[in-house]
C-alpha cells in the first residue's frame, strides 16, 4: 500500500517526459508506472505536469545585513515563499562575520533554521575572514561534516577577499573537494566609480548600476577563472548578468576548465530601465550585479540554452522597502547605502517556465535540469534530490501549465513588502508542492501545521573531488 499515488499526470525529469503515476511510501518515490496499487491518498494530476520540486541553490535568509537593516525573510517566511513557488529545497548562505569563528556561525545559523522550515534546507558557507585557524582547521572539518560549498566575495565592505585570500581559500577547496562559489565584481573599481558618481551628485538608486558596469564584472570573472586555473579547482561564477562575463566562462569551458555558471531571474526579465524616474523607489531593484539591458538578457538566455550556465537561481535576498530595509540607512541618501538584493524565490520557477518553456526558448527537460537536477548534482544532493526516480525523496511540484497568473506581492508569500516582478504575467503555475511525501502547499495555501523541513548534509559536488579537478574530465 502506498501512502500517496499521484495519478494521471505527465512526469518530467531532466531526461524524460512520461505519462505515468508516481507511488510514494515513507517519503520516497517507490514506484513509477501505470495503474499502481492502492494508496491512502490519491492526488489527481490529470492535465498537469509532475516535476521535481525546485532546488534554489542561491538564497539569503536571516542574514546579518548592517546596522538597523533587517532581512525581510527568516527561515519560516523564506521557506514558506519557496513552498508557494514550487520549491522543495533551498540552499542559504551561512555568513562568517569578520573576526568570528566559522563553526560558531554555523551553530547560530542552525539555531535560526531549526524547526522553522517549510521545505528542506542546506547551507553554503561564506568565508569573510580566512585566518589560519579558519583555513587550516575549521573549514576542512566543516567540509568533512557535509558543508561542501562556500562562497567568496570579490567585493563588498567586510566581505571582499583579496587575490591572495581567494587563492588560499581555493587551495582548501582543492584539498577537501569542496566547491567555491564566486561573487565576481571588482571591489576597488566599484569604490572608485561610486566616489566619482557621488561627487557628480549622482546618488539616486538608479546610479547603483553605473557604479558597477559590465567591465567591473567581466574583469573579476576573468580574474576568478584565472585564480581557479592556477589552483586547479572548479568554481561556480554566480549571478552572471551579461554577455561579456558569460563569454569569459564560455571561453574557460572551451579551454577545458571546470568552470560553472549561474544566472538568475532578474537578469532575464529586469533591466536598468525599470529604475528610470523612480528616485528612491528605484531602491526596490538594487541588487548586484545590477540588471542591465535587453542585449544582456539575450546573452543570459543564450548562456542557459547553450549550457554555459547550468544553474538558474533566484538570489533571493529580500529587504522591505520601509525603514527596516531599503530605506533603513537614515540620512544616508546615496545608493551606496542601499542594501543590495531583491526577493524572488517564489517567482523564479513561474518566470522561467513561462518565458522559457512557454516561449520556446528551452524545453521542459531543460527547465527541470536548470531548476532542480543540476543544483542537486552540483551541490552534492543527487540522486536523493533533484529528480523523480525510485529511491529519491518525494520532492515534487505539480504544475498547471495553462494557468495564467499576474504576479503580485501577495502571491509571493515572502516577508518583503514588494516584489520587483509586480504585474509580470506568466502562464504556468505550481499548484501543489510536496516535500518528502508531505503536501506543503496546495493551490497557494501553505500548510499551517508545524514546519517539517529538515537540514540536509551534503556529499561532494559532481564537479569537485579532493586533490583538484579544475579541468573537465575527458
Ligand atoms: O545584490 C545581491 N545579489 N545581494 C545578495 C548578495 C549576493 O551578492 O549574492
Ligand atoms: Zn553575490
Ligand atoms: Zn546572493
Amino acid at each position: 500500500m502506498f501512502d500517496t499515488v499521484i495519478r494521471g499526470g505527465t512526469v518530467v525529469t531532466a531526461a524524460d517526459t512520461i505519462r505515468c503515476d508516481v507511488g510514494i511510501a515513507g517519503g520516497v518515490v517507490t514506484a513509477l508506472g501505470r495503474d499502481l496499487g492502492a494508496a491512502r491518498e490519491v492526488i489527481d494530476a490529470g492535465g498537469r505536469l509532475v516535476m521535481p520540486g525546485g532546488i534554489d541553490s542561491h538564497v539569503h535568509l536571516s542574514q546579518p545585513s548592517g546596522e538597523g537593516i533587517v532581512m525581510a525573510d527568516d527561515f519560516a517566511s523564506g521557506t514558506r515563499s519557496a513552498a508557494a513557488g514550487g520549491v522543495t529545497t533551498v540552499m542559504a548562505f551561512c555568513m562568517q562575520e569578520s573576526g568570528k569563528s566559522l563553526r560558531a556561525a554555523v551553530q547560530d545559523y542552525h539555531a535560526k533554521a531549526e524547526g522553522r522550515c517549510h521545505v528542506d534546507v542546506s547551507f553554503h558557507l561564506v568565508i569573510s575572514d580566512p585566518t589560519e585557524q579558519v583555513l587550516g582547521q575549521e573549514l576542512p572539518a566543516l567540509v568533512a561534516d557535509g558543508y561542501t560549498s562556500f562562497k567568496v566575495f570579490m567585493t563588498y565592505d567586510g566581505l571582499a577577499l583579496n587575490d591572495m585570500q581567494i587563492l588560499q581559500t581555493m587551495a582548501v577547496a582543492r584539498e577537501t573537494g569542496a566547491l567555491v562559489m564566486v561573487h565576481a565584481e571588482n571591489y576597488d573599481a566599484i569604490r572608485f566609480l561610486t566616489t566619482q558618481l557621488e561627487k557628480q551628485g549622482r546618488t539616486a538608486p538608479f546610479y547603483h548600476g553605473a557604479s558597477r558596469p559590465i567591465a567591473v564584472e567581466r574583469e573579476a570573472t576573468h580574474r576568478a577563472i584565472s585564480l581557479a586555473e592556477l589552483v586547479d579547482v572548479p568554481i561556480v561564477v554566480v549571478h552572471v548578468s551579461n554577455r561579456e562575463a558569460m563569454e569569459e566562462i564560455r571561453r574557460a569551458q572551451s579551454r577545458g576548465l571546470n568552470i560553472l555558471g549561474e544566472t538568475c531571474t532578474q537578469y532575464l526579465v529586469l533591466t536598468e530601465d525599470d529604475m528610470q524616474g523612480l528616485n528612491m523607489e528605484g531602491a526596490k531593484y538594487v541588487c548586484s550585479p545590477p540588471p542591465r539591458d535587453r542585449a544582456s538578457q539575450e546573452a543570459c538566455w543564450e548562456g542557459l540554452q547553450t549550457g554555459v550556465f547550468t544553474l538558474f537561481s533566484s538570489d533571493h535576498c529580500p529587504f522591505r522597502y520601509d525603514e527596516q530595509g531599503k530605506l533603513a540607512p537614515k540620512g544616508r541618501t546615496s545608493f551606496r547605502w542601499v542594501p543590495n538584493g531583491i526577493p524572488g524565490v517564489a517567482a523564479r520557477l513561474p518566470i522561467l517556465f513561462s518565458e522559457g518553456v512557454g516561449k520556446g526558448r528551452i524545453d521542459l527537460n531543460a527547465f527541470v535540469a536548470l531548476t532542480a537536477t543540476n543544483h542537486a548534482r552540483t551541490y552534492g544532493l543527487y540522486p536523493r534530490k533533484g529528480t523523480i526516480a525510485v529511491g529519491s525523496d518525494a520532492d515534487i511540484a505539480i504544475w498547471d501549465p495553462e494557468r495564467r497568473v499576474t504576479i503580485d506581492n501577495a502571491s509571493q508569500q515572502h516577508g518583503a513588502d514588494y516584489t520587483p516582478y509586480e504585474g509580470f504575467e506568466v502562464t504556468g503555475w505550481p499548484v501543489l508542492t510536496m516535500v518528502r511525501g508531505k503536501v506543503v502547499m496546495r493551490e497557494g495555501e501553505v500548510s499551517a501545521s508545524a514546519p517539517e523541513g529538515i537540514y540536509l548534509s551534503r556529499g561532494h559536488s559532481a564537479h569537485a573531488r579532493p586533490g583538484g579537478s579544475g579541468r573537465k574530465a575527458r
